[in-house]
Order: structure tokens, then C-alpha cells, then sequence
């Protein structure tokens, strides 16, 4: 619909038309009152306008009704554009359940990307046509940004924190990836692009990637060549808690709170250990904070992540804790 309307982006993903349609009404409004206003101003100025020298003005009862009736619609129409715009917010913001999980990371001045089998891209995403994706991000040093305008899709890329941004790409193509914020010397050539793929050819491209191990393997490969393995043992709590079934769960702290083992508290526990730990064990883990990139730590999270509870029964019980 815009392609040749240049001071608009394609329309390329599920949500582009949804947040394009609030646009359009917020600026179908704006123009109309503005309209209006210019309009009873110029015309409320000539048909109210001194006629002799010596006139004076007439004191007006004030209309009760044509208040409320100004009052109320424009306040009925700023609810429709909020309770709208929330909707869209949160469909924007919230990746369905089916999403497949990409990860990204910032980094002066690049995008790297690993796809869930495990390839890896600079400046690059290459992802199927229809298909939802979420794109797990976190930078390596300051604030990016991952702005995608062709989708409608922009989230802050923040060191210390993961954040998501999902999509489902409706077009073929090859889109602007930027980062939009400003983040040094070379951000305005921190850019790259999106490629939409036909899911048959994205399958294609993925083979040709080689042999990359998915992100739980490289994780698992790590966490043995860090020695992780001779503490978080699956045969013994005695020195470190268990991780098996752990990612997800509710964990008890020694300060008798309890908290989710998602991906910020794992990420939390490899470089600051101390930071949360866990009910029924001694502080003693080392920080491996500077040891580990960014990407190593996605890698570990993704392993611990594959370590499931054991069938049958839910999260093991006999150790007083678990940590990661
Ligand atoms: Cu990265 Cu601007």
C-alpha cells in the first residue's frame, strides 16, 4: 500500500497495519480539530468583528449544555485512543506462546544473532515468513536499539538485561534493521537487515550454515569446561544446589524470599553469585563475571534450560534449594 510513498515503510509484519491504523486515527483526529479550530476562529473573527468605533461587547449566559457536550466527546475520544492503543501495546509486546526464541546482542557497532539451531549471523537475521519470532535481547556494553520500522518494532537493548521483541513477518523481503539509539561513534552505521525467507528456503538457508551447535549444546560443552559440573553435580547438593528442573521454578532464598528462576536470576547468579543465594547453602561460588560473554551466558541459560525435571515427577524436592 506505501511502497511508492516513500516517507512510509512497508508494511511487513502482523502487527505494522494494527499500530498503523491508531496512527492514522490519532492523525485523522488531530486534523480534524485543527481544521475546525482554524476554521470557527476565522469565521468567529469576521462574524464577531468591531462594526462602529464606539461598540462594545455583550455579555454572553453561559451554555451549560455546549460545555459538557465539548467536554464529553473529546474525552470519549481520547478513551477509544487509549484503550485502543493499550490493546495493540499488548499484542505488541507479548510474544505468543508459539513463538520461536532467537537470540540478539548489541555491541559497538554490531548485531549478532544466533538462531535457535544454532547459526550465527552478523548484520544479518534471516527468519521464515509467518512464522512468530521472538528475538531475546541483551547488549555486550552500552544501550541499543532494535528498530525494525518495517515491522513496527523497536525495544531497548540493554547491558545486564534481556529483553524481547517478537514479530511475524507477512512479506517477503529484505528489511532495515537499526539501532536507534545513540550508542557512540558509530551509531548511525550500526545497521543491518531483517531477510524474510519463504519457510521452505529459510529452511535451506539454515543448512548451509554448516555445523553449528544449538545454544544448549555449546552450553552444555561450557559449562564442563568451566568446571561449573564439579559443584552443580546431579548426583550430590552437598556443595551447590541442583539444577535440574530448576529453570522456571520458585526458588527459596537464604534471606527467606522466594524467587523465579527465570533468565535475569540465572544470568544474576553466574556473574554475582552472592547477589541471591540460595536457602541451605554457603556463599562459595565464584563470580565469572568478565569470564564469560554474553553469548556464553545465553549459551548456559539455554543448557540449564534444557535440563528438565525428570518425568513423572515435578521439581526434585529432597535438596532445600536450588541455585544456578
Ligand atoms: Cu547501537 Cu546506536
Amino acid at each position: 500500500m506505501w511502497q511508492n510513498f516513500p516517507l512510509f515503510p512497508d508494511q511487513a509484519s502482523t502487527i505494522a497495519p494494527k499500530v498503523d491504523a491508531i496512527f492514522f486515527f490519532g492523525l485523522g483526529v488531530a486534523a480534524f480539530f485543527s481544521l475546525l479550530i482554524a476554521v470557527l476562529v476565522i469565521a468567529l473573527a469576521v462574524r464577531y468583528r468591531r462594526r462602529r468605533p464606539d461598540q462594545i461587547g455583550e455579555d454572553e449566559a453561559p451554555h451549560d449544555a455546549l460545555e459538557i457536550v465539548w467536554s464529553v466527546i473529546p474525552l470519549l475520544i481520547l478513551l477509544v485512543m487509549f484503550g485502543w492503543g493499550a490493546r495493540v501495546y499488548f499484542q505488541a509486546t507479548r510474544p505468543p506462546a508459539n513463538a520461536v526464541e532467537y537470540y540478539g546482542i548489541g555491541k559497538q557497532w554490531m548485531w549478532k544473532f544466533q538462531h535457535p539451531s544454532g547459526v550465527r549471523e552478523i548484520n544479518e537475521l534471516h527468519v521464515p515468513l509467518g512464522k512468530p519470532i521472538k528475538v531475546k535481547l541483551t547488549s555486550e556494553d552500552v544501550i541499543h536499539d532494535f528498530f525494525v520500522p518495517a515491522f513496527r518494532v523497536k525495544y531497548d537493548v540493554i547491558p545486564g538485561r534481556y529483553t524481547t521483541v517478537w514479530f511475524q513477518a507477512t512479506k517477503v523481503g529484505t528489511y532495515h534493521l537499526f539501532c536507534d539509539e545513540y550508542c557512540g561513534a558509530e551509531h548511525s552505521r550500526m545497521v543491518g537487515s531483517i531477510v524474510v525467507m519463504d519457510p521452505k528456503d529459510y529452511e535451506q538457508w539454515l543448512t548451509r550454515g554448516g555445523g553449528a551447535a544449538a545454544p544448549a549444546a555449546s552450553g552444555e560443552e561450557l559449562f564442563s569446561s568451566l568446571a561449573c559440573s564439579t559443584c552443580h553435580r546431579t548426583d550430590s547438593t552437598v556443595r551447590a544446589p541442583l539444577l535440574v528442573g530448576l529453570y522456571g521454578s520458585q526458588v527459596q532464598l537464604a534471606d527467606g524470599s522466594t524467587v523465579k528462576a527465570d533468565d535475569d536470576y540465572v544470568r544474576e547468579s553466574i556473574l554475582n553469585p552472592q547477589a541471591k543465594v540460595v536457602n541451605g547453602f554457603q556463599p562459595i561460588m565464584p563470580s565469572y563475571k568478565g569470564q564469560v560473554s554474553e553469548e556464553q551466558i545465553l549459551q548456559l541459560i539455554n543448557y540449564i534450560k534444557s535440563l528438565a525435571a525428570p518425568a513423572g515427577g515435578a521439581t526434585p524436592t529432597p535438596a532445600p534449594g536450588k541455585k544456578g
